[in-house]
């Protein structure tokens, strides 16, 4: 529809800079400038560095964004926003420049959670999310299973992590490896080559009884392994078993969830769900199950301004409260709080 509002999102949660424009859920543009090759030498994303690289990154990304949609600043008829969780430095430099647009342009503001916004841009590539639906979010800073009855008003946090992320979980295990970082893309293909059931690696919590992961024990597990082989080892066989024990607790987890709460669709998002053994076994075990399947294109699944105007699209069509323009960047924001 011609009519649908023009939502502009901002994303600045932790290395991305990213600008995405809708109109409803029809996606215009989505842009990104990663400062990733800044953090790749440390092994990881270093805050201060990630800031700072917001800071330059931030006006030019809208206005690439802006022309790549072929609109105008006057064409925006909302912002919305990552106000948390994130790193709070990186989140601080969204914040503010949403405020700054939302002022000079005289649109309202919506400060949105970065996880229900990651549940949110599905919308774009699939349409309308199901309701209920559950959502299994994987990346470098969460994993976590939510149970979404209505993405602008309600989202239940079911189980997480205990411990490290399963993004963080690949990129530690390939740090052992001697993979670049980030590792999982690297573990992914160095899988391709090697047996899923070639080593027996621990599925951490995967029987009892809770919908919350754990990945550390299995981390170590592959370190000890890979310290005892020494050279003999066999990265494509330890990537591949490695992988295979991840994808394996979060397909069965998710699933779990699903018959639990009598939910028929499941949405996959965060970088991980790039994973293409994730993929393939989630799609296996959903068919088996009579369960929908939606996994977005990896380039909405790992960190977007898209997925923000996504979620902020949602809120303008349900007649949500804007944000003021007071609102703090929440670094721990809860997942119960969809928008602020
Ligand atoms: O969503 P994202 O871009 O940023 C965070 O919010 O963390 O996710 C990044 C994470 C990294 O840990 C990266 O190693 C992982 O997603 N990742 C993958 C794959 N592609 C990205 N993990 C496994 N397999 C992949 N193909
Ligand atoms: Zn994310």
């Amino acid at each position: 529809m011609a009519d649908e509002p023009i939502v502009l999102g901002i994303e600045t949660s932790c290395d991305e800079t990213g600008v995405g424009i809708v109109r409803g859920h029809t996606l215009l543009a989505d842009t990104i400038a990663s400062s990733m090759d800044e953090h790749a030498r440390f092994g990881g994303v270093v805050p201060e560095v990630a800031s700072r690289a917001h800071l330059d990154a931030m006006a030019p990304t809208v206005e690439s964004a802006l022309a790549k949609a072929g609109l105008k600043f006057s064409d925006i008829d909302a912002i919305a926003v990552t106000a948390g969780p994130g790193l709070a430095g990186a989140l601080l430099v969204g914040v503010a420049a949403a405020k700054a647009y939302s002022v000079g342009l005289g649109v309202p503001l919506y400060g949105v959670n970065h996880l229900a916004a990651h549940v949110a841009v599905d919308q774009l590539e699939h349409g309308p999310l199901p309701e209920p639906c559950m959502a299994l979010l994987v990346s470098g800073g969460h994993s976590s299973l939510l149970l979404v009855p209505d993405v602008t008003r309600e989202v239940i946090s079911l189980g997480s992590t205990v411990d490290d992320a399963a993004g963080e979980a690949f990129d530690k295990v390939a740090r052992v490896l001697g993979l670049p970082f980030p590792g999982g893309p690297y573990i992914d293909r160095a899988a391709r080559e090697g047996r899923g059931d070639a080593i027996s690696f621990p599925r951490g919590k995967v029987d009892d009884g809770t919908l919350d992961f754990s990945f550390s024990g299995l981390k170590t597990a592959v370190a000890r392994y890979v310290e005892k082989q020494g050279d003999s080892v066999s990265v494509p066989d330890v990537a591949a078993s490695f992988q295979e024990a991840v994808v394996d607790v979060l397909t069965r987890k998710a699933l779990q969830a699903c018959r639990a709460n009598g939910v028929e669709d499941l949405l996959i998002g965060g970088g991980v769900a790039a994973n293409s053994r994730l993929r393939a076994l989630a799609q296996e075990r959903c068919d088996a199950a009579g369960v929908r399947l939606r996994v977005p294109r990896p380039g909405l699944c790992t960190d977007n301004g898209a997925m923000v105007a996504a979620l902020g699209s949602n809120l303008v069509a349900a007649g949500a409260a804007p944000s003021l323009l007071d609102i703090p960047a929440d670094s721990s924001m809860p997942i119960t709080t969809v928008s602020v």
